[in-house]
């Protein structure tokens, strides 16, 4: 039974102007991807119960690298983050999942004042809180259930100390280059952090990059296809899953890997009252993924009105950790 303090705060029924994301915008959005000249779904949909549990399985996978190579960077520079952020800190966790690395800066914190994870996934979030919990008996833990892509309210905050973001996972480069800048000013004007620390996938080898978003076991594929089992599931729709395979794509051009759902066969399908036509060939872009150099990223941060502190990297350059501040 989780305890009564386990309910998250919800932003959305705070806020009375943000429609909360059921099943009906759910429905709203799939219908203006798939109906539009080149199919989108958005990205946000991927993480129903099955879609989240298939993206833990991604970050074990041995091509995947991000999730690792950040995760050992941070056990490195966890130590000067929490010189930076002083005594009683609180840290706001954006897409929390179910993260170790979590674990790695609250116990290098000093004494943080609460630990505050926002995640639209809330049951997965909720079970990932019952083992925290346990590793951090005294921890005030106040989770948020909000779309954080979307304005969203905190609840008020504790203690004397700094407000810390992180945001790990290089969620950043899901969002285009000027998305993610305003994003970044926005969560600056909206919350008044004085620090965030971000995680940032790097440009690197384009073999790298196509197995860590193709990998060999397939489980890459099927949570990209999972979005459409889950249009099967929610909605009034008849899609065939089974008609799509799962691509990645590097577009050296743009800096990002795409991931694409493509069509095998044609077919028709159905969302609510409209009939969808599918070729075989054409596809449903899916996600996403910018990868940048240091320098692209710290003069994005600036930009967006950060100021960077520091940034660390692994040995071999893949991924990053950014320490920016707000003043
Ligand atoms: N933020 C992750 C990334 O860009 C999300 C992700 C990993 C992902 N693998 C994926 C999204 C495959 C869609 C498909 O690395």
């Amino acid at each position: 039974m989780p305890a009564a303090f386990d309910v998250p705060y919800d932003s959305a029924a705070m806020a009375d102007s943000v429609p909360t994301p059921g099943v009906s915008e759910f429905e709203r959005s799939v219908k203006a991807g798939l109906s539009a000249r080149i199919k989108t779904l958005d990205s946000k949909y991927f993480y129903d119960s099955a879609g989240s549990a298939l993206f833990d399985r991604i970050c074990e996978l041995a091509e995947y690298y991000p999730t690792r190579t950040e995760t050992t960077i941070l056990r490195r520079c966890a130590p000067a983050i929490a010189l930076a952020a002083g005594r009683g800190a609180e840290l706001v966790e954006l897409g929390s999942g179910s993260s170790v690395k979590t674990r790695i800066l609250l116990s290098a914190l000093d004494r943080p004042a609460a630990y505050v994870p926002v995640d639209i996934s809330s049951d997965h979030m909720l079970g990932a809180l019952h083992s925290l919990r346990a590793h951090f008996p005294g921890l005030d833990i106040r989770p948020v259930s909000a779309d954080f892509t979307e304005p969203f309210v905190l609840p008020v905050r504790r203690g004397e100390g700094v407000r810390l973001l992180f945001f790990p996972g290089s969620t950043i480069g899901n969002l285009h280059p000027a998305d993610a800048e305003s994003f970044l000013r926005r969560l600056r004007r909206d919350f008044s952090p004085q620090a965030m620390v971000i995680g940032v996938d790097l440009k690197k080898d384009e073999g790298l990059l196509h197995a860590a978003y193709d990998d060999a076991l397939g489980v890459t594929a099927a949570f990209n296809l999972n979005i459409l089992e889950r249009i099967g599931r929610e909605l009034d729709a008849e899609v065939r899953p089974a008609c799509f395979r799962h691509e990645a794509r590097y577009v050296r051009a743009l800096g990002r890997i795409e991931m694409h759902l493509v069509c095998t066969e044609d077919h028709m399908a159905r969302v609510g009252d409209m009939p969808i036509r599918f070729h075989r060939g054409e596809s449903i872009h899916t996600e996403n993924s910018y990868k940048y150099t240091l320098t692209e990223f710290t003069t994005l941060a600036e930009r967006a009105g950060w100021h960077s502190s520091a940034a660390w990297t692994d040995e071999d350059g893949l991924f990053s950790i950014h320490l920016l501040a707000a003043g």
